[in-house]
């Protein structure tokens, strides 16, 4: 099954949304199964993961950003970009798609023990805002035992496929999962295959204090763009933080 990029339909996604409240104390309540939730060791975690539903930035004075990759892990690709990241001592995080979780946990496995944070993408990469809280539940909760089972390490946020989610589900997805929902505010459109230096000038010229930045590592142009990126935002002075580490800067200056 081909895998498709996460990009238009929460492209435009209105700012305001992004920046609710905290955890509410409606909507759906957790599966009742007959197993807790929390049983691999995911939900008593919503203070270390910041106050709100959902991010696509942070608000921080500071040059940090966070680079994610979506979709991997690819076979060749991951691995190619890991080699990158490492030479370059630089710390990312991986919406993983749980399809290729099952594929290749080994390469989970480098990226936890060299120091990058993995997210949950879902199984099937389908579209949340067309599904049931039941068939939601079973997509994350799928994923994040596919992970941690490969890992070890549960994963503490999700990326909605194309980042179309709904409001009340960021709610009730943060609520009973613990996750907040991370979007992004840059998007270089590495999907439409730009070619290697485009996306890297797009991310380079949209790259702000507190920034999510988008990239898909199941791109081969997305990956040879990264050394040029990554140098240029290095000398422009920005840091590279994982997802958690960034929201947990929310608000300080
Ligand atoms: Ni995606």
């Amino acid at each position: 099954m081909a895998v498709t990029g996460c990009q238009s339909t929460g492209k435009k996604k209105k700012k305001k949304e992004d920046e609710g409240a905290a955890v509410g104390t409606t909507g759906p309540t957790r599966p009742n199964d007959g197993r807790p939730w929390n049983d691999a060791g995911s939900l008593q975690l919503p203070r270390s993961v910041g106050a709100k539903p959902s991010y696509s930035s942070v608000s921080i004075n500071r040059p940090y950003v966070a680079l994610t990759f979506d979709d991997g892990p690819h076979a060749t690709n991951t691995p190619r970009l890991l080699d990158i990241l490492r030479s370059r001592n630089v710390k990312a995080t991986f919406y993983v798609v749980g399809t290729n979780v099952k594929r290749y946990p080994h390469i989970l496995k480098r990226m936890i023990a060299e120091g990058h944070e993995i997210g949950n993408h879902t199984v099937t990469h389908g579209n949340l805002t067309k599904m049931s809280p039941d068939q939601i539940r079973q997509e994350l909760r799928t994923s994040h035992e596919a992970i941690t089972a490969a890992t070890g390490v549960p994963p503490k946020t999700m990326r909605p496929p194309y980042g179309a989610i709904t409001a009340s589900q960021k709610s009730w997805i943060r609520q009973e999962f613990g996750y907040p929902s991370i979007l992004w505010n840059v998007d270089p459109e590495d999907w439409k295959k730009p070619g290697s230096s485009v996306v890297a000038s797009r991310l380079v010229n949209g790259a702000r204090p507190g920034g999510i930045l988008l990239v898909h590592d199941i791109h081969s142009a997305s990956i040879d763009a990264m050394p040029q990126t990554i140098d240029q935002l290095l000398a422009k002075g920005f840091q590279f933080v994982t997802v958690t580490q960034l929201i947990a800067m929310d608000g300080q200056q």
